[in-house]
């Protein structure tokens, strides 16, 4: 059975996390979707509110699951006996620090491949830190985050002043 892990903050999720999400649920058995605790980061919205919205957003996929975790990815992938983690690369910014992360998780866990997919150049300008900006005063998240989210999410933002 092909296992992946697809980690990240989603702090929150956005479409172009949902691109890769639905481009790795026909490539794998199951899919874990891994939601950094992440005490360094100091997240906008709660672990709840982060994993409820992934949830609301992968009903349909049935290889898909949605779980928190603290400490190291590869501890989790390994508790998961998940042998690819799933990185989205969005430009060339993004490489030198996924070329570090997947060196020193390939270290740490020899078996595991770190697998890289280009995200739709539609959202390669986005991250999760501009949807949470934009939102903060007002704008339109229409087409960067999910429809199943927008009208909650951009009510949550707006109270977030
Ligand atoms: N489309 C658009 N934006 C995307 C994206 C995509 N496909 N994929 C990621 N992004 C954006 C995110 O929105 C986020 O934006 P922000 O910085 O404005 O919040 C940014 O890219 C990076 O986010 P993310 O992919 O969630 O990575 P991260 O840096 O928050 O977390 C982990 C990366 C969780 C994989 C990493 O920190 C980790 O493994 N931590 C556990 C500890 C560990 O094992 N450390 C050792 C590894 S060296």
């Amino acid at each position: 059975m092909r296992i992946c892990v697809y980690p990240g903050s989603f702090d929150p999720i956005t479409c172009g996390h949902m691109d890769i999400i639905e481009r790795i649920v026909d490539m794998f058995d199951r899919v874990v979707i891994g939601v950094l605790q992440n005490r360094e980061k100091q997240p906008l919205f709660s672990l709840d509110e982060r994993l409820g919205y992934i949830r609301r957003c992968t009903p349909g996929y049935e290889n898909v699951e949605v779980e928190a975790f603290d400490g190291l990815l590869v501890d989790f992938a390994r508790a998961k006996n998940a042998l690819y983690i799933v990185r989205g690369l969005r430009a060339v910014s993004d490489f030198e620090f996924e070329f570090q992360m997947a060196s020193m998780n390939k270290k740490l866990y020899p078996e595991a491949e770190t697998i890289f997919l280009m995200t739709n150049t539609k959202y390669s300008f986005l991250s999760s830190s501009m949807v949470r900006e934009v939102g903060r005063w007002g704008g339109c998240l229409r087409g960067l985050v999910p429809g199943e989210i927008l009208p909650d999410l951009m009510k949550r933002l707006k109270n977030s002043l």
